[in-house]
C-alpha cells in the first residue's frame, strides 16, 4: 500500500464523552464487527485478551474503507487520552498525523478536553472537532461550538457532529479522517526503521510488539537489529491487528504493525527496530526517561498473598512500562513495594487491573511525591553522583545543615466550573498553596480557571473536594510544570519518645502547624487505649509542634467472665493474642497495622 492512502488517528476526549462508543461504530462501518452484535467496545479487549492468556493494552485496529473508488488503510491507534498517561499518549501520537478530539454536545468542554487539546496542538497534529451524543435531548451543540470556539479558536463550521450511540454522521467523519488528516510524512525507500510504541507477552510466541514504520520495509525471515543492544533477530510474526491478527509477509513505511521476533525476541517500548543496514549515527535515541510524579508503598493483604502479588506486579509492569517497582519493607506492614506512578489515575488503575486481572488484592498507604534537593557538598553523601538528589521517602533527606535548596513538583491544573463557584474553588486552591493564571471565558454560564499548584496539595483528596463544593459540576485536570524551589521540612513522629519511621512525611513550612495537629490528632483516633500512657509528638528538628496524649487503660478483655468456662475464657484470651500479631509494636505501643495506611489520607 502507498502511503497516500494511509491515514494514522488517535480518539481523544474527555472521560465518558463516547471514545469506545465511536471506536466501535468505525469498526462496524469498515466491517470488522457486525452491526449490533454484542461485542461492544471491542478496543477494550483486557478481559478477552485475559483469557487467551496474553495482556494487550493499547490495540490498534487497522481498518480498511473505500472512499472515491479509492481503499484506504486507516489506522485508529488507541490511547489513554489522560495527561497520566503522558507517555502512553505521547508514545502513540508520534504515530499518528491527527485526531478526532470528541466532546459531549451536553457536557461541553470539560478539563480533560483542554488537555488532550493542548497535546494534539504540541504535536502538530490535525485536530477534526466532533460533537458526539448529538441525539440526547439536552444535546446543545451550538453552546459546545461557542466554546470550541471561544477556548482554542476552533471555527464553528469545521465542528463535526454524531451520535455514537446511533450511528448518526459516523461515515461524514470518517471521510473527514481521509480528507483532513495528512498521510504519514515517510519514506518507503530508504532503510527499514520502526519504533515500539507498545509491547506486550504471549506465552508462545515471545514478546510482541506495536511497531509504526518510520522508514523502509519489513519482511518476514528478514534480519534486524534492536537499537539499545544492537542484538540481531529474524522477524517471526508479522501482522496487522484488526484488532485481531491478520498475518501479513511485509509492511512498508508508515503503517502500524505489529512484530515478533519470537520467543527470544526482544523489543520495549522507544526502542527501535532497523534493518541491519541501517547506519547507526544516523539514529537519534528518542527514549526520554519517564518521571514519576506520584509514589505509593504497595502491601499484600496478609502474608499468604505475597508472591501472588508480587509476581501480579512483575507481570503487569512488563505490560505498563510507566511504573516503577522497587522492593520496600516496613517494619509495620512487612515486605512490599515502593511504586511509582505518572499520576494518581494511573496508580488507580494499576490497582485496578491487579485485581481484575490477576486476582491479587494490594493495601496501598497514601501517595506521597518525590522532592529534589541540591545538596551543599555533594560528597557528604553517599550513593550520589552529583548534588541533585530526589527523595522519594522522608527517611532518605539528609541532614538539613547538608541541604542547600529544597524543590517541590508543580503542576498546572485546569478547572472548568460554573460561574457560580469560582468563589469556592479560588478558596480552595489558595487553601492548596496554589497561584492563579489569568481565567478565560467558556460561554456565558462557564469559566476555566488555571492554577499553579503543589503537586503534593492534590494528590490525596483535592479532586472529591472539589467535586463537592461545586455540587459536581466542576472538571479538573492537571499536566506537570515542573520541581520548584520550596521550603520544606521533614516531620517525624514519636510515641512516648520514640521515633516511627514510617510515620514522618515531608511538609511545607507553611503548612506545619496544621499538620502536626492533624497527624496527632489523628493517630490519637487510630491508636486504642494501652496498658501505659502515650505521648504522639509532632516533631521538627528537635521541636514539638503538636503533642496528644492517650490515658492509659487496662484492658482485661475477660474481666467479666469471672468464674465462668475456662475454655470460652482461653479462647478469648487467644483471639486477643491474634489481633495483637497485626500490631506493630514501637516502644511496648501496639499500632494497628491500618493506622500506617490511612493515617496520611485527609
Ligand atoms: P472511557 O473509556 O471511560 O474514557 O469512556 P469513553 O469516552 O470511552 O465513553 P464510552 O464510550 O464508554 O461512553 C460513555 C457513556 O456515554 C456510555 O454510557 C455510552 O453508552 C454513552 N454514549 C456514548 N456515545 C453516545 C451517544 O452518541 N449518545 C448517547 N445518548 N450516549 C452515548
Amino acid at each position: 500500500i502507498e502511503k497516500e492512502k494511509i491515514r494514522n488517528f488517535s480518539i481523544v476526549a474527555h472521560v465518558d464523552h463516547g471514545k469506545s462508543t465511536l471506536a466501535d461504530r468505525l469498526l462496524e462501518l469498515t466491517g470488522v464487527i457486525k452491526p449490533g452484535a454484542e461485542q461492544s467496545q471491542v478496543l477494550d479487549q483486557l478481559q478477552v485478551e485475559r483469557e487467551r492468556g496474553i495482556t494487550v493494552k493499547a490495540v490498534t485496529a487497522s481498518l480498511n474503507y473505500t472512499y472515491e473508488n479509492e481503499t484506504y488503510l486507516l489506522n485508529l491507534i488507541d490511547t489513554p487520552g489522560h495527561v497520566d498517561f503522558s507517555n502512553e499518549v505521547v508514545r502513540s501520537i508520534t504515530a499518528c498525523q491527527g485526531v478526532i478530539l470528541l466532546v459531549d454536545a451536553n457536557e461541553g468542554v470539560q478539563a480533560q478536553t483542554v488537555a488532550v487539546h493542548s497535546l494534539a496542538k504540541r504535536n502538530n497534529l490535525t485536530i477534526i472537532p466532533t460533537l458526539n451524543k448529538v441525539d440526547l435531548p439536552r444535546a446543545n451543540p451550538d453552546r459546545v461550538k461557542t466554546q470550541l470556539n471561544s477556548l482554542f479558536h476552533i471555527e464553528p463550521e469545521t465542528v463535526l457532529s454524531v451520535s455514537a450511540k446511533k450511528g448518526w454522521g459516523v461515515k461524514e467523519l470518517l471521510e473527514a479522517v481521509i480528507k483532513r488528516i495528512p498521510p504519514p510524512p515517510v519514506s518507503s525507500d530508504s532503510h527499514f526503521r520502526a519504533h515500539i510504541i507498545d509491547t506486550w507477552h504471549d506465552k508462545y510466541r515471545g514478546v510482541l510488539c506495536l511497531a509504526y514504520i518510520h522508514s523502509g520495509n519489513i519482511q518476514i525471515g528478514q534480519s534486524v537489529r534492536w537499537m539499545s543492544d544492537s542484538k540481531q533477530q529474524t522477524v517471526k510474526y508479522l501482522a496487522l491487528l484488526r484488532p485481531k491478527e491478520e498475518p501479513i509477509d511485509e509492511a512498508t513505511a508508515g503503517q502500524v504493525v505489529m512484530v515478533g521476533c519470537g520467543p527470544k525476541g526482544g523489543g520495549s517500548v522507544g526502542d527501535q527496530l532497523v534493518s541491519i543496514e541501517f547506519p547507526t549515527t544516523e539514529i537519534n535515541s528518542s527514549t526520554t526517561p519517564v518521571r514519576h510524579m506520584v509514589y505509593a508503598g504497595v502491601f499484600s493483604a496478609d502474608k499468604s498473598q505475597h508472591t501472588l502479588l508480587g509476581e501480579a506486579i512483575k507481570k503487569l509492569a512488563l505490560n505498563d512500562s510507566a511504573v516503577s517497582v522497587k522492593p520496600d519493607s516496613s517494619p509495620a506492614l512487612g515486605q512490599g513495594w515502593r511504586v511509582g506512578f505518572l499520576g494518581l489515575l494511573h496508580l488507580d488503575v494499576f490497582t485496578q487491573r491487579l485485581l481484575q486481572e490477576y486476582k491479587a488484592e494490594a493495601i496501598l498507604t497514601a501517595p506521597s511525591v518525590p522532592y529534589k534537593i541540591k545538596v551543599k557538598g555533594a560528597k557528604l553523601i553517599k550513593h550520589y553522583k552529583g548534588d541533585e538528589i530526589i527523595i522519594t521517602n522522608p527517611l532518605q533527606l539528609p541532614d538539613p545543615h547538608n541541604i542547600a535548596e529544597y524543590y517541590e513538583p508543580f503542576v498546572k491544573g485546569t478547572i472548568i466550573t460554573p460561574v457560580e463557584y469560582i468563589g469556592a474553588v479560588t478558596t480552595l486552591c489558595i487553601d492548596r498553596r496554589g497561584s492563579p493564571l489569568p481565567s478565560s471565558v467558556v460561554d456565558e454560564n462557564n469559566t476555566m480557571m488555571q492554577f499553579i499548584l503543589p503537586l503534593s496539595e492534590i494528590v490525596v483528596d483535592f479532586h472529591d473536594t472539589l467535586k463537592s463544593i461545586t455540587a459536581g459540576f466542576a472538571s479538573f485536570d492537571y499536566e506537570d510544570y515542573g520541581f520548584h524551589k520550596s521550603v520544606l521540612v521533614r516531620m517525624d513522629i514519636l510515641l512516648n519518645g520514640t521515633l516511627v519511621e514510617e510515620l514522618s512525611t515531608i511538609v511545607h513550612v507553611s503548612r506545619l502547624e496544621y499538620s502536626a495537629r492533624r497527624l496527632t490528632e489523628k493517630l490519637k483516633e487510630m491508636i486504642p487505649r494501652q496498658m501505659v500512657q502515650i505521648a504522639i509528638q509532632a516533631v521538627v528538628s528537635g521541636k514539638v509542634y503538636s503533642r496528644e496524649t492517650i490515658k492509659a487503660y487496662r484492658k482485661d478483655v475477660t474481666a467479666k467472665l469471672y468464674g465462668g468456662d475456662v475454655t470460652r475464657r482461653k479462647k478469648l484470651l487467644k483471639q486477643q493474642a491474634e489481633g495483637k500479631k497485626k500490631m506493630r509494636s514501637v516502644a511496648n505501643i501496639k499500632i494497628p497495622r491500618n493506622t500506617f495506611i490511612d493515617v496520611l489520607k485527609r
